[in-house]
């Protein structure tokens, strides 16, 4: 039996599953290495994309059997709409059709989809298709996906700022009623627990704008696949990872 396998098992048969916390709570995933999966088989950068979605399915179906609560995945950054309009219109048809074909999914699998990022930027019908999906899988709970969709973590945190600034402007809020609790609930993941493991995939090690405040803790893994070839056992795998690590926040080594 491969180390995968077991790890398999052991996850699958309730050894850590639901118990002492093994899995993480949150995973976040940096979706990288589209493009270049489209460019080594000689396709268009779209076609990366389009595979991609199907790692998503395929992810999503791994977290649902784990029992993990919450994933969060990076789709488009605020710097993404630098890339040529071609490809920023194929990821935006992209979103539209997932969302519309994977409802049903979602509603048979109780997954709850939320959107975090800007909403300012985006065409009314891509973001009439996200408010219908958001509100019709309000009420699931099996699964919290957040789909990172014109998100910058830094763009996140300003408008926090913003938030938090215009509150005390108006007498609403005390400059010492400002901590860490209180900025966390004016992020757009205000209610969900910070992701345990961060996986960037395809041998990028960088954070690119990702839950710049959400990763303060979190266990990084860098898997060499590209996104669209990523399947379960690059999941379980990660989480192996994360099961080994000694979270310490901050304190001595045990
Ligand atoms: C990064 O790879 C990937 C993206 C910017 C987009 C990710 C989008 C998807 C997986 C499909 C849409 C998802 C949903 C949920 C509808 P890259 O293009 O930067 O790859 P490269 O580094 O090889 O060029």
């Amino acid at each position: 039996m491969t180390n995968l396998s077991l790890i398999h098992d052991s996850l699958t048969d309730g050894r850590y599953g639901k118990m002492g916390g093994q899995v993480p709570t949150h995973i976040a995933i940096v979706m990288d290495g589209n493009g270049r999966w489209a460019t080594q088989r000689g396709m268009p950068r779209i076609m990366g994309h389009q595979k991609g979605v199907d790692a998503v399915r395929r992810t999503v179906e791994a977290c649902i059997d784990l029992g993990i609560r919450y994933l969060t995945l990076y789709a488009f950054s605020t710097e993404n709409w630098r890339r040529p309009l071609e490809e920023v219109n194929g990821l935006m048809f992209l979103l539209k059709r997932t969302l519309k074909t994977e409802l049903k999914t979602f509603e048979e699998n109780n997954v709850c989809l939320k959107v975090i990022g800007r909403r300012d930027r985006l065409a009314p019908d891509v973001v009439a298709s996200i408010e219908q999906v958001e509100h019709q899988t309000a009420s699931n709970t099996a699964l919290t996906l957040q789909i990172a969709f014109d998100y910058g973590g830094r763009d996140e945190i300003v408008r926090a700022v913003r938030q938090i600034a215009s509150r005390v402007k108006s007498g609403d809020l005390a400059i010492d009623e400002i901590d860490e609790t209180l900025f966390a609930q004016c992020l757009d993941t205000a209610g969900v627990p910070d992701p345990e493991l961060f996986i960037r995939v395809s041998s990028v090690l960088r954070i690119s704008n990702f839950l710049t405040w959400q990763t303060t803790y979190s266990e990084l893994v860098f898997p060499e696949t590209y996104w669209p070839d990523f399947t379960k056992d690059d999941l379980l795998s990660a989480i192996h990872h994360f099961q080994k690590c000694e979270r310490r926040f901050g304190r001595a080594a045990s």
